[in-house]
């Protein structure tokens, strides 16, 4: 519980803050929750389902989900990828955070070692736990990118998956071709020297993707990959609950792989992703809400933080952003950052000491009220 509690933690302080002084003059960036609205067609969508008067359309389906909808989605993968996916290479979860369970349920034996690269969705650690796994945490570099050595060094005979999340939360890195591409021939050598890893890569935050950056296509560089997918931010459905898996139609030996996963839908309590949103999110897959909105919040609290001193890389995706604190102890800096009535995490919440993230996904009246105070705290510091 206590290595869970410190985003809670400072939201909580952040609720104390707002009764003392009032909402408005607190600048509250410690939560992910997705502030852009789903697409109105997708609003109208969910209208006109439940209204239709179709039979049976609250019912259980398939542990896996809707043929249909897993046949559009697959559509959508062929399509990008250009590799032969269908229906039985897509699983319908209950969000990314219920894909990532179930995929670590079905490969996991106990004592299993899991790669996870760092700065990290500190949930990674207890979905492995979940699941008997041990997670190994690999660092970046200084600057985000992948340490392709670091992981290579890490990998032992109980290596079993590494976790990849790009767009990255808590940095904002989008991981580029090269690096991934080298993290997949690594992986590839190591599985011709008798080491299978499972490349387990989550793509929550996909569509959240700045300055024309493109995202490479984990399948296309590393045959073992199962991708997890997830609408909460890309279609503002956090509250919802859907998302997927995508098995590479590369990847050998699928079946029973993908059917360990469809039985571990079941098990772990799914069943099966909520029907609703199954049905509506199937045609969508090329949507996505207003980027453009989240994109001038990206660069306005970039210049602010800037502009105030700090030492921060500009993200390419995601709603976060991850800069240095001015002193080494980061926990000692929130309470700093406090005092002017700005709230964040602090970067130990996400295995980095020294940095401090900001959630983004806020008004943009709230980052740009909060200028006065990142510069009060900023001059504290010069
Ligand atoms: C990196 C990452 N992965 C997965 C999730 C889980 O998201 P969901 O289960 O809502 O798709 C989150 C949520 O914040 C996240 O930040």
């Amino acid at each position: 519980m206590e290595s869970s509690s410190w985003i809670r933690a400072m939201f909580e302080e952040g609720e104390r803050l707002k009764k003392v002084y009032g909402a408005d003059a607190i600048f509250d960036f410690t939560l992910g929750n997705p502030i852009a609205e789903p697409p109105q067609e997708l609003k109208q969508g969910l209208c006109d389902m439940v209204l239709s008067g179709e039979q049976g359309m609250h019912r259980y389906m398939s542990n896996s989900g809707y043929e249909e909808v897993r046949a559009q989605i697959a559509g959508f993968h062929r399509e990008n990828s250009r590799l032969p996916f269908t229906q039985d290479h897509i699983i319908m979860t209950v969000g990314s955070a219920g894909g990532i369970n179930v995929a670590l349920k079905a490969i996991l034996d106990p004592g299993d070692e899991v790669l996870v690269l760092s700065p990290f969705f500190v949930e990674f650690m207890f979905y492995i736990e979940n699941h008997g796994g041990v997670m190994r945490l690999v660092e970046t570099t200084e600057d985000f990118r992948i340490d392709t050595a670091a992981v290579e060094a890490a990998i032992t005979e109980k290596t079993r998956a590494i976790i990849v999340n790009s767009p990255n939360n808590p940095t904002g890195a989008v991981y580029h071709e090269d690096e991934t591409r080298a993290l997949a021939d690594l992986l590839a050598r190591k599985k011709r020297e008798g080491r299978r890893v499972f490349l387990i890569s989550d793509e929550a935050y996909r569509k959240i993707i700045y300055d024309g950056v493109v995202l490479p296509d984990a399948f296309n560089l590393y045959d073992d990959t199962i991708s997890v997918f997830s609408h909460s931010k890309d279609l503002g459905l956090a509250g919802e609950r859907i998302g997927y898996i995508a098995v590479s139609p590369r990847l050998e030996e699928a079946k029973p792989l993908i059917d360990a996963m469809i039985f571990a839908n079941r098990i772990l309590g799914f069943i099966n992703a909520p029907a609703l949103m199954q049905r509506l999110v199937g045609r969508f897959q090329k949507n996505s809400v207003d980027v453009t909105g989240y994109q001038e919040k990206r660069d306005a609290i970039y210049n602010i933080l800037v502009e105030s001193g700090f030492e921060v890389q500009k993200p390419e995706g995601t709603f976060y952003i991850f800069p240095k604190s001015p002193i080494e102890d980061d926990v000692e800096f929130i309470r700093v950052m406090q005092q002017h009535h700005i709230l964040a995490v602090p970067g130990v919440g996400f295995g980095r000491k020294g940095y401090f993230r900001i959630a983004y996904c806020t008004e943009m009246d709230v980052i740009e009220r909060s200028r006065g105070a990142f510069q009060e705290v900023g001059k504290l510091y010069k």
